[in-house]
């Protein structure tokens, strides 16, 4: 048995933190942040999730016929563009389409709006229809590791509009997951405390890949130790909530064709 030692402060990153108008994001940001495009581009995200994107945009020549529009915001750029939507647009829709500053997933760096190239793009909500080259990005999205964040029917649950554009990273095989049980990030964390480390584990067979998911609550006090079998890959992330979820790699295959 290999022992992990987890501070109280690590449920606040990893790629499946869940930030919304509850769970503020509570951790530093602005390390670990590349451009999603190699030369001029501004527009940054974590680097994890850049090698994803850039992989996908790869297969299937993305970058042609969609444009990055707003990834990595600090919080003071956040707090701008609410105010200005608040100004120009109104409580509603910004409320609907903004979320409050210091409660983005764009504070992240998990988080991408793209939109289709075309001569205007809106800022706050480009073009992403479900045809052509977007919809061909939507599809193949899950296996690297990107949910369609705030879809159509989960506003409720979400506390955001429906958002054809905003993409986040949670990793692999988690968007899979989340596709399969068509869960929004919100259901998927509640769903993934079903299985205690130790107790019981979620596992996921597919495409060549098999993996173990459970979720472990972190202790009051300020350290939580794990205890992993050493023979597998694992990758732990924190909730931004409550407590960390495990991700042990049996397999990891062909599951980027
Ligand atoms: N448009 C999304 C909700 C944001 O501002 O983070
Ligand atoms: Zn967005």
């Amino acid at each position: 048995m290999e022992k992990v030692i987890l501070q109280r402060e690590n449920i606040y990153t990893g790629s499946l933190v869940l930030v919304n108008r509850a769970y503020r994001w509570a951790a530093g940001s602005g390390e670990d942040l590349e451009p999603v495009q190699s030369g001029e581009c501004d527009i940054l995200m974590q680097r994890m999730a850049v090698k994803l994107l850039t992989r996908l945009m790869g297969k299937i020549n993305g970058w042609q016929r969609i444009v990055p529009v707003s990834g990595w915001r600090s919080g003071k750029e956040q707090r701008e563009i609410w105010d200005h939507s608040l100004a120009e647009s109104g409580r509603e829709f910004t409320e609907k389409y903004v979320a409050y500053p210091g409660h983005s997933e764009h504070q992240t760096g998990l988080a991408i709006d793209l939109g289709l190239k075309q001569e205007n793009i809106d800022f706050i909500r480009p073009d992403f229809p479900y045809e052509g080259i977007c919809q061909t990005f939507r599809q193949k999205a899950v296996q690297y590791g990107f949910v369609e964040r705030y879809p159509s029917g989960k506003e409720e649950i979400t506390g955001i509009g429906h958002e054809p554009w905003h993409f986040r990273y949670v990793g692999i095989p988690h968007a899979m997951i989340m596709e399969q049980e068509n869960l929004a990030l919100e259901e998927y964390i509640s769903f993934v405390k079903k299985y205690p480390h130790g107790q019981k584990v979620y596992s996921f067979n597919k495409n060549g890949m098999r993996a173990f998911i459970s979720y472990l609550e972190a202790e009051q006090g300020q350290t939580t130790v794990l205890e992993m079998e050493e023979d597998y890959p694992y990758t732990v992330s924190g909730n931004n909530v409550d407590g960390f979820i495990l991700t042990q790699y049996e397999t990891m295959r062909t599951i980027l064709d």
